[in-house]
């Protein structure tokens, strides 16, 4: 959700802060500011963007400090809500990611204790509890803290004349970066990828100590080793690398993100995983769960896995699956998660584990708290997806759900040799996609004036038509809606006229029939239709009032193209109507909120 730096080192830290906050805007950006100490702690801290945040800060010294980018939970963007916050005396300072339900209570009681609080915020009762059980260690005072705090928390702590900075962390990622004769403090990867590769990975209830030479962490009062890790992605590929936005990097690194993705399985010598495995164990259903973008392929990965094992599967949003009755004997999950810390996905496995459901976890970010938990864990290989609108760890979801039904021990070799051909094709037909661009933006500029859109697909294409419209929803800020074709007559066409064009995506499978006859009846309302279409189709093109063209595909493999065009016409859409494209209004890449 918001983003997290600390820095402690010989270098001054002003710089370094504010260069791992642009790279951490992703996660969170109506506010930010920083804390640098020295002899007393300066705090700089408003709410606007990075960006403006650089032209207005003064020069700080220090070699000690704390950064913070925040998507709002707990009062509106403000200055003073805006992080770093800090207790009574201005000596202790502090950032932190995550909920404190109880957070009222303590409140409460610190005013009543003779605390002064400022904001709005949950975060402000962290700085005023460490000030309470302050005698003399900083760590043990923290610790002393986070011992009245129910909720989730990363946080980082910087006290003005300590020589060190103490991080903690429950139900929300945090990671330290080691470097030379310095050490980093961060949410996130890319934060800190400009100064090191080496990164420990925090465990919730982890308290750690750092300086610029040393790291300690204690876990319920025992100091423990943690492992260190190598990150494997370049900076450049955290970077924009010539492209105007992350997104439209992150579309274009689609042909590549399937390769590496097959390329990391296809060449293990035994499959990564046997869906095969589940049924051995009895379970006889799956269920697949995830939220948003990711949900969106658990809807694809049901048609693939039914229509090719024959397997029930439902697939499932986490966020409803936490809150109703469920059946799951028998059953075995997978759950997906890009950035493995949504807190919905989380609480789902958590869920999942208590009735002894066996976990499979489908994800992008390497040691997040999703691969920590679930019983087993296949990775994608997308590399940092930095735009908050997803787009290639959908492509590399869907590129897993392939492989693992092909991997299933009970398909066969000329079924699987033949699979694996059409999914070895797919980087070209997706990079055909791409290089129909400027076809896609001009479509993009037309449809840039309106300010309602339907997206129907049916069959495998239906999640298609949910994920084009949350794509263009999210970051064009047009109201768009994702229907199955069938259903747009029981209702939405009421809605339909001139002004509410729709955009169908149309597979030469059993469901074109189906699909041309609702494009008719879509006609004869008076709404303009865009046709995703394969090569080749004549009939489309004399129907709808302008084609989008996709490569023919095996029509189990068409959301791999189709999705490619969608993401263009979205992101094209939204340049037109100048959006601010990698940072949506209101959203942030992981929500680690419930
Ligand atoms: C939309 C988007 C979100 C995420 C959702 C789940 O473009 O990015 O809908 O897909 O928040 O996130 P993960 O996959 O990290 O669990």
């Amino acid at each position: 959700m918001c983003g997290i730096i600390g820095y402690i080192g010989e270098r001054k830290a002003q710089p370094i802060l504010l260069n791992a906050l642009r790279r951490l805007e992703y996660r969170g950006y109506d506010s930010c500011g920083i804390a640098v100490s020295s002899s007393s702690i300066e705090v700089y801290k408003d709410a606007v963007r990075v960006g403006e945040l650089v032209k207005a800060l003064p020069q700080f010294d220090g070699t000690i400090g704390i950064g913070h980018t925040r998507w709002a939970t707990h009062g509106e963007p403000s200055q003073v809500n805006a992080h770093p916050h800090y207790d009574c005396t201005g000596n202790i300072a502090v950032v932190h990611n995550g909920i404190i339900n109880n957070f009222q209570r303590l409140r409460q009681q610190l005013i009543n204790e003779g605390h002064t609080f400022v904001s709005e915020t949950d975060t402000e009762v962290i700085p005023h509890l460490i000030e309470k059980y302050y005698q003399g260690s900083l760590e043990d005072a923290v610790e002393a803290a986070l011992g009245d705090i129910e909720g989730s928390y990363a946080i980082t702590v910087l006290m003005a004349g300590e020589p060190k900075l103490v991080a903690a962390r429950k139900d929300s990622p945090l990671i330290i970066g080691i470097g030379d004769r310095e050490n980093f403090i961060a949410s996130d990867v890319p934060a800190i990828l400009e100064y090191t590769n080496r990164v420990i990975y925090l465990e919730d209830g982890d308290i750690v100590v750092v300086t610029p030479h040393s790291l300690k962490v204690r876990t319920g009062g025992t100091e423990v080793e943690r492992e260190e890790h190598k990150i494997s992605w370049s900076i450049e590929e955290a970077q924009k690398g010539g492209y105007e936005h992350f997104m439209l990097k992150e579309i274009h690194e689609q042909p590549k993100v399937i390769r590496d993705t097959l390329a990391g399985y296809v060449s293990e010598a035994e499959s990564v995983f046997d869906l095969a495995v589940m049924r051995d164990d009895g379970v006889e259903s799956m269920l697949i769960l995830a939220c948003g973008t990711s949900y969106h392929a658990a809807l694809v990965g049901k048609y693939i896995i039914e229509e090719l094992l024959r397997i029930p599967v439902r697939a499932e949003l986490a966020s409803e699956f936490n809150y109703y009755a469920q059946t799951l004997a028998k059953t075995g999950a997978i759950v997906i998660t890009q950035s493995g810390e949504t807190a919905d996905t989380l609480k789902a496995i958590k869920r999942l584990k208590e009735v002894g459901c066996l976990t499979l976890a489908i994800i992008n970010v390497v040691g997040s708290t999703a691969s920590r938990i679930a019983d087993q864990t296949i990775y994608t290989r997308a590399g940092p997806e930095i735009s908050v609108a997803a787009t290639k760890s959908f492509m590399a979801q869907l590129v897993v759900l392939y492989w693992l039904v092909m991997s299933h021990s009970k398909v066969d070799a000329r079924r699987l040799a033949s699979m694996l051909l059409g999914l070895r094709q797919m980087p070209s037909k997706v990079q055909q996609v791409l290089d129909n661009e400027d076809k896609i933006s001009e479509v993009a500029r037309y449809l840039s004036r309106y300010e309602d859109v339907f997206f129907i697909g049916r069959g495998i294409n239906f999640p298609l038509a949910l994920e084009g419209a949350l794509k263009l929803k999210e970051i064009s800020y047009i109201h768009a809606e994702g229907y199955a074709a069938g259903e747009l007559k029981h209702g939405p066409f009421a809605l339909l006229s001139g002004d509410t064009p729709v955009i169908a995506i149309v597979t030469q499978d059993n469901t074109y029939e189906a699909m041309l006859t609702n494009i008719k009846e879509i006609k004869a309302r008076g709404s303009p239709v865009i046709a995703l279409a394969g090569e080749g189709d004549e009939a489309i093109r004399e129907l709808a009032d302008s084609v989008i063209t996709v490569p023919r595909v095996n029509a189990i493999f068409s959301p791999m193209v189709n999705i490619v065009a969608l993401q263009l016409l979205a992101y094209y859409t939204a340049k037109e109507r100048d959006c601010s494209i990698d940072t949506p209004r209101n959203l942030a890449k992981s929500v680690t909120v419930e």
